[in-house]
């Protein structure tokens, strides 16, 4: 191992040296549009997955594409010597649909703008996952004396589906002994931080239908029965629409308070509201007290309406009853609360409430517990510490990453996270971004944890 090129300067340097490879590398993948959502881009999933096997083979990795009951997996990796240590990179290399209209410029060609780049899954998360590969590959070029394997799905969007079966089957080329997630946000610019916990997820649509077509409101008006008006009274008495507060008996019975020590990490984490309000360009909040804004984020569960479908959506007004009607749901889970019995509570509710209702569940994912302690988790802390100048701090994410809890459930291994996106990057949003401040921060930092980790004893 050559530690002259390891030092912090030299890894800066190596990273200044491969940006015009990195921007090349990051536009080939941001230009396939690989939408889980869409069936009609199942070519272009293919052709993502194809496009990152070629990535690994003209950096002197190998590659394989492995199939799933699903889209398939990505197995890049630099070394595969039994007798040294190996750690297992996840990123995601699926994005969300980009339809949204405040979009400035075509989501699937890639801007460079100044230090930015923009594009559907710049940040979220082919940008991360760019940057952990150029980290190998500093790590690589220093001999570095450790196996570096990526694990890359193409279902993460969608929860996950098959990635269980496919790990299961997969699973013996995917002996490692700790695994690391670029796949998570920190509490804004110059404040990193892994969380110790994501929250789980659990979808479901309400469906109602009162009559065969729709009907005219002046002649039925009154008399016959609206699904529409029905979902929304049911929907309301479900959880209170202003606060928030979810109403189904036991809902919250199995959340785990976070801990003194926790809370204590939060509020040393730099989270500010304004700053929050701003990145994300909220307009509006339910509390503007930090704590208790990151309560609701991170620690505590919610019931979200995502969209009502239903009745007359043209201009002006079209006075009939709508024969049908759907509202779609979905509950944010903390540890430990569990699908089943959430879902149990919520169909007796529904059942209580309005037997004709019908309630249609989505795949489901489980929250997930984290370690903050252990060399593993110094060896995070440390790599943003030496890359960034920063301290991170122990938080939690309220988003979901289905293959987190799997891989420590199947591979029988530890996962950590070393995310690199920030809130004003816009997971999910219209003008989608990522920076080259963070992947240069992030190839050193991810080259300096491949170099710690690779003294760990197996
Ligand atoms: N990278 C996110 C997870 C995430 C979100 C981490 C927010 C930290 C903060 C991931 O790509 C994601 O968007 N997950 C989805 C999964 C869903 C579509 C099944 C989520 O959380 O909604
Ligand atoms: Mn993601
Ligand atoms: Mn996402």
């Amino acid at each position: 191992m050559n530690a002259d090129l390891l030092t912090r300067e030299s890894l800066s340097q190596f990273a200044a040296e491969q940006r015009a490879a990195f921007e090349a590398e990051l536009k080939t993948l941001v230009e396939i549009p690989s939408i889980s959502a869409d069936p009609s881009k199942a070519g272009d999933v293919r052709r993502c997955a194809e496009a990152a096997k070629a990535l690994f083979e003209r950096h002197g990795g190998q590659a394989e594409i492995l199939e799933t009951e699903g889209n398939p997996f990505i197995h890049g990796w630099f070394g595969s010597d039994a007798g040294l240590p190996t750690i297992t990179v996840y990123n995601h290399m699926d994005v969300q649909p980009a339809n949204e209209p405040e979009w400035v410029a075509d989501p699937f060609t890639f801007v460079v703008d100044g230090d930015t780049y923009k594009g559907r899954g710049s940040t979220d998360d082919k940008g991360p996952a760019v940057t952990a590969f150029f980290g190998a590959l500093a790590a690589q070029r220093a001999g570095v004396p450790l196996n570096i394997h990526f694990l890359w799905e193409l279902e993460e969007e969608i929860g996950s589906p098959n990635f269980e079966s496919g790990l299961k089957t997969h699973a013996a080329r995917f002996k490692t002994d700790a695994i690391v997630v670029s796949d998570t946000v920190w509490i804004t610019r110059g404040k990193p931080s892994t969380p110790a916990g994501l929250r789980g997820l659990k979808g479901f649509r309400l469906t109602l239908e009162t009559a065969d077509h729709d009907l005219h409101s002046g002649v039925v008006g009154g008399a016959a029965r609206n699904p529409l008006s029905e979902l929304i009274e049911l929907v309301s008495k479900m959880m209170d629409g202003d606060t928030g507060k979810v109403k189904i008996p036991g809902f919250y019975d199995e959340v785990v308070p976070p801990s003194e020590a926790e809370l204590a990490g939060w509020r040393n984490s730099g989270f500010s509201v304004e700053t929050f309000k701003s990145d994300h360009m909220i307009k509006g909040m339910r509390t503007e007290d930090p704590m208790k804004v990151l309560k609701r984020v991170w620690g505590r569960p919610t019931m979200e309406i995502h969209g009502v479908v239903g009745g007359y959506t043209g201009p002006g007004i079209k006075s009939a009853v709508p024969a049908r009607a759907e509202v779609k749901v979905s509950c944010r889970l903390v540890p430990d609360m569990d699908e089943g019995k959430t879902m149990a509570r919520i169909r007796k509710f529904v059942k209580k409430h309005n037997p004709d209702v019908e309630l249609h569940e989505e795949h489901g994912l489980a929250p997930f517990k984290g370690h903050v302690t252990g060399p593993y988790a110094e060896a995070i802390k440390d790599a943003y510490q030496f890359a960034f100048g920063a301290t991170c701090s122990f938080t939690r994410e309220g988003g979901s990453i289905g293959a987190v809890k799997t891989m420590e459930d199947v591979l029988g291994c530890e996962v950590y996270f070393l995310g690199l996106s920030l809130p004003s990057h816009g997971y999910h949003a219209p003008n989608e971004n990522y920076d080259w401040e963070q992947a240069s921060g992030g190839i050193v930092a991810f080259a300096h944890y491949f170099q710690t980790v690779s003294a760990f004893k197996r």
